[in-house]
């Protein structure tokens, strides 16, 4: 028996990836496909379950995004979830209408109906998260009320005959509380998925079609140290062993020992078969930064020069049939690539791929996971917690967050005050998880005072940020202690500083790295 799998029907949504979290999270394999996939697509994809997604669109619009009307007669339980829910009853014979008041934000529900599936255990008056200008107006036959609002009678509706369930409201956001445990209740007990998805399964599962495809051939994937790259590499050393060869490029703006780590982890030292190659590409990278001091030029700078490496590295290993890249599912769901081709990703972690390098294939075996599934499947095949809750840092590393022109002692600045920074967190035991912890250089000189001399040294900015999402961040409020244990400990013990600031500016106005 295949894998249980339920389709989600994007028809635009701003939340179509949490939903497929949510579903992922109850141990429930699921996709997201283009509201244009037909019929005959979904019904081959034997699906336990289908999700219609909301979107910004109205049906009453003749352009809206619909879908084949067909899809509630294929027997299989489906959800239309706020736009979803309106295509759902307009399609099967009911009305809709532009609601007299536009509901946004967190709503009370009163449910109507206990014996509902989606509503067992939910308590009459619930909280629930809205987000609508249309409602439904008139049930179609067969269905019955099952929630509703001050503002909105069809806040749910059901046909338990023919298991077809909508919600006005939005179950997979946060501040619906009872929604996980209503997308779970979906999934499981109406759809019947046995949540048969976890990551050993996946692993088990993904050996075969990576050996079945590799064959005698040779892989080829760029190392960089981050998450992705690193359960990539994990999974294929299982699956293709020596077949598979890493290249990791020391551009000399690493955070501190990390090189080294990554070297200790998928080198010949390591518990990891597959061919390693370290290239310390140091002193390259910062001949050909010297003197640069604008951030964009030293970006390009050091994307093209990490393409010249890695491009040599590849030349000089003769014909590699396959290139390897560690995009997951929300770069691929991003660039609307939806379940189809293959797509080399443009942000790459290290700043692009070389497009002239011909492979016969690309393989992304993470392309359906979400990070935290790729977090999991990196512990299951044996990586270190310290790796895979690494946080994020950028593909051009410390040559953005030392100000103006780069020089290898600046770089010594910035990853010795950031490790003092990093030690002091996790003294302090804070969650780094939660955002971007670092320590930058400062352009900025300034007069001290240490014993009898005067010095004329380096400010060290500590940048410290809460975020989820990287678009907006504020300042993370930091034991005061903290920050003076740090400072103490930067000037004390890293030569060429002689002031620490504490950056406490949010984004927007500031952006996370300095330049
Ligand atoms: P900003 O500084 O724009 O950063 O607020 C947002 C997120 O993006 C990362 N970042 C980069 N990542 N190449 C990357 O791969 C870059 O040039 C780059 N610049 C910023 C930054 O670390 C943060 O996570």
């Amino acid at each position: 028996m295949g894998r249980d799998t339920i389709l989600i029907l994007d028809f635009g949504g701003q939340y179509k990836q949490l939903i497929a979290r949510r579903v992922r999270a109850c141990q429930v394999y699921c996709e997201i496909l283009p509201y244009t996939t037909p019929l005959s697509v979904l019904r081959d994809r034997s699906p336990r379950g289908i999700i219609l997604t909301g979107g910004p669109s109205s049906v009453y619009d003749p352009a809206s995004p619909s879908c084949d009307r067909r899809l509630f007669s294929l027997g299989v339980p489906v959800l239309g979830i706020c736009y979803g829910s309106q295509l759902m009853a307009h399609l099967l014979g009911g009305e809709g209408q532009p609601a007299p008041f536009s509901e946004y934000g967190r709503t009370e529900l009163t449910v109507d109906a206990s014996d509902s599936p989606l509503f067992e255990d939910v308590p009459r008056h619930a909280e629930c998260w809205m987000s609508h200008t249309d409602r439904i107006a008139a049930l179609p036959a067969g269905f019955r009320i099952t929630a509703h609002t001050a503002n909105c009678p069809v806040a749910a509706m059901e046909d338990q005959n023919r298991r077809l369930f909508a919600t006005q409201f939005h179950p997979e956001v946060e501040h619906t509380p009872q929604g996980a445990d209503m997308l779970r209740r979906f999934v499981r007990d109406v759809c019947g998925c046995r949540g048969d998805w976890h990551m050993a399964s996946f692993v088990e599962e993904q050996i075969p079609v990576l050996r079945k495809r590799v064959r005698e051939g040779r892989v080829l994937l760029a190392l960089s140290g981050g998450v992705d790259s690193s359960v990539t590499a994990a999974l294929l050393s299982r699956a293709v062993g020596k077949q598979l060869i890493c290249v990791f490029v020391d551009h000399g703006l690493m955070r501190k020992d990390e090189g080294r780590q990554v070297k200790a982890v998928f080198g010949p030292e390591g518990g990891f078969d597959l061919n390693y190659i370290h290239v310390d590409a140091r002193d390259r990278f910062y001949d050909a930064l010297e003197g640069v001091a604008d951030p964009e030029k030293k970006r390009r700078i050091i994307g093209e020069q990490f393409i010249r490496v890695f491009e040599e590295t590849a030349k000089s290993l003769g014909t590699v049939e396959f290139l390897a890249q560690g995009t997951i599912y929300p770069d691929v769901v991003e660039s609307g690539a939806g379940s189809g081709g293959a797509t080399i990703k443009s942000h790459h972690n290290v700043g692009g791929l070389p497009e002239h390098l011909t492979f016969s294939g690309l393989i992304e075996p993470l392309r359906l996971l979400f990070k935290d599934e790729v977090r999991a499947l990196g512990a299951e095949l044996g990586l270190p917690r310290e790796l895979l809750y690494r946080q994020p840092f950028p593909g051009p590393g410390l040559g953005v967050r030392i100000m103006g022109a780069i020089t290898p002692e600046k770089v010594r600045i910035v990853q010795e005050a950031d490790a003092i920074f990093q030690e002091e967190l996790r003294r302090f035991g804070i969650d780094t998880g939660k955002g971007q912890f670092f320590a930058a250089l400062t352009d900025m000189r300034s007069v001290g005072v240490m014993g009898d001399h005067r010095t004329y040294d380096c400010a060290v900015v500590l940048r410290a940020v809460l975020t989820s999402d990287f678009m907006t961040a504020t300042a993370a409020r930091l034991p005061y202690e903290l920050l003076e244990a740090a400072m103490n400990r930067i000037v004390n013990t890293v030569p060429g500083v002689n002031r620490v600031l504490y950056d406490l500016t949010s984004k927007p106005p500031a952006t996370i790295e300095l330049e």
